[in-house]
């Protein structure tokens, strides 16, 4: 969708500094290597790169309007119409808040320390699946692509809103106070759901009053008449929810909407009873681990406070997809495959071997782990943690690849792994090779690290055999 030149003045209160030939114009992009013909190039200053530099290419690339919030010692040439305005990065929020505002989806926001993403892609599977006011929505659901839930995120998802969308999902993220407060802002937001208070991004927001104070910012800003979804199972959540004085729907173990005889299905996933009210469903999910069936939860409640009904929530959570190589599952040659090599911290670490240990199981569980980065000093001491998870999840077969695997491997075999079960790789090729005699069919595997141990090229070199 366009912009005529007066709506961009009236949404972000900017002045004419040049008015140049056109009226109307195209998207509006801020990156200039993006802009055409037409195009709208807002100059934002981020940390690395100032887009006041790069004005003259978003020009030259076609772009017939700059907004600005400093002029540049050389005006560019030609045509193109310029708007000065305050603060370019809070004008980008105005515009994607006037779009918002114009088209007038219901929009859905997410936000929480963990599971926002995974929310969100159960949340829009669901409500592809949907009616709101007797249309099917199929089609007309806008969601946060990847991880657009910032200052800049999500105003260019916004900004993506066609005329005929009907629901917006999106995510929102936070490392310092007062983002989700001003994200909240830009959304207006009709349903939310805080999906849980962790300590992370603890240097911003000093502690988990301070987090839970952040996020908080969401509930307070929902509209009077919209629904919020409240995890009863976070202690910090359910207070942030006891202030709200709108419409609840809660979930969790004593919620109004909880998860009753999960099962395990191997490569299908899991199951359960989705009991919401006096109504339930049986939910199936190409999910693995007890928090996505929180995060299945969270996404239920939500839908069925905007008014989706049961039998489309339902439908929605069996479409759902993990996303490539975080929980994945998938099989070889009759072995089960938990691809979780997209990262790692002790944590998710911790919950994988418990899943893996969980998992119904004809042969050996099998894991190998890399190591995980960017713990500074407590790397050690985070290392010895998951050799003793494994230990402890009663894991047949460990195979190890990084600096700290003998850390690891010592910690596993001092909490009760035999030696000859703890295996230290010399590389990926060497472990795949190693598990290529070892596997039978009936076993399952898991292969976790973090991103810089590629973990998943075990997998690929197993596959095509060439190890
Ligand atoms: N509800 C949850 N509680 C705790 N950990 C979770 C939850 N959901 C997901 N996780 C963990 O966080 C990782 C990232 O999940 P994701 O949905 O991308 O969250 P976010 O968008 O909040 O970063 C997952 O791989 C998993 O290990
Ligand atoms: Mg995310």
């Amino acid at each position: 969708m366009g912009w005529g030149k007066q709506e961009l003045i009236s949404a972000t209160g900017g002045k004419i500094l040049r008015d140049g030939k056109q009226m109307a114009f195209g998207e509006i992009v801020t990156d200039s290597s993006k802009a055409q013909a037409g195009s709208v190039f807002i100059a934002l200053k981020g940390e690395r790169h100032d887009g006041h530099r790069f004005i003259g290419d978003a020009v030259r690339r076609g772009a017939t309007c700059v907004i600005l919030q400093r002029l540049p010692k050389k005006i560019p040439a030609g045509e193109a119409a310029i708007i000065k305005v305050a603060d370019t990065l809070r004008a980008l929020g105005d515009l994607a808040h006037y779009r918002r505002a114009q088209i007038a989806p219901k929009v859905l926001a997410i936000t929480g320390s963990n599971g926002k993403t995974t929310t969100k892609e159960m949340l829009a599977a669901i409500l592809e699946e949907a009616s709101l006011n007797g249309k099917r929505l199929r089609g007309r659901v806008l969601k946060t692509e990847g991880n657009f839930n910032n200052l800049v995120g999500l105003p260019l998802t916004l900004l993506r809103l066609r005329e005929d969308d009907k629901v917006a999902v999106v995510e929102l993220g936070t490392n310092h106070p007062g983002e989700i407060q001003r994200l909240a802002e830009i959304a207006d937001p009709c349903g939310g759901i805080i999906t849980s208070i962790a300590g992370a991004h603890l240097e911003g927001l000093r502690s988990l009053a301070g987090v839970a104070r952040e996020k908080g910012a969401l509930y307070r800003n929902i509209r009077v008449d919209g629904a919020i979804a409240v995890n009863l199972d976070d202690p910090w959540v359910r207070r942030l929810g006891a202030n709200f004085t709108g419409r609840k729907i809660t979930y969790g173990k004593r919620g109004s909407v909880r998860a009753l005889s999960p099962r395990l299905r191997g490569t299908q996933g899991m199951q359960f009873k989705l009991q919401a009210g006096s109504h339930a469903a049986h939910v199936r999910l190409h999910y693995l681990g007890q928090h996505n069936i929180s995060n299945a939860l969270g996404a239920a409640a939500l839908a069925l406070g905007a008014g989706v009904d049961l039998a489309a929530v339902r439908r929605g959570l069996g479409k759902a997809r993990p996303f490539s190589m975080r929980m994945e599952v998938d099989q070889w040659n009759g072995v089960g495959i938990i691809n979780d090599a997209y990262n790692a911290n002790s944590a998710s670490m911790r919950a994988a071997l418990q899943t893996l240990a969980e998992l119904p199981c004809r042969g050996r569980r099998i894991a190998v782990l890399g190591d995980m980065f960017e713990l500074g000093k407590h790397s050690a001491k985070e290392h010895r943690e998951v050799g003793k998870a494994a230990a402890r999840a009663a894991i047949d077969g460990l195979y190890l690849l990084g600096k700290q695997a003998t850390t690891t491997r010592r910690a596993a075999v001092a909490h009760g792994m035999r030696p000859e079960q703890v295996m230290i790789g010399r590389n990926h090729t060497d472990i795949a090779r190693q598990l290529r005699q070892e596997l039978k069919k009936g076993d399952w595997l898991l292969v976790k690290g973090s991103r810089g141990m590629k973990m998943e090229t075990v997998l690929h070199e197993l596959k095509s055999g060439k190890a």
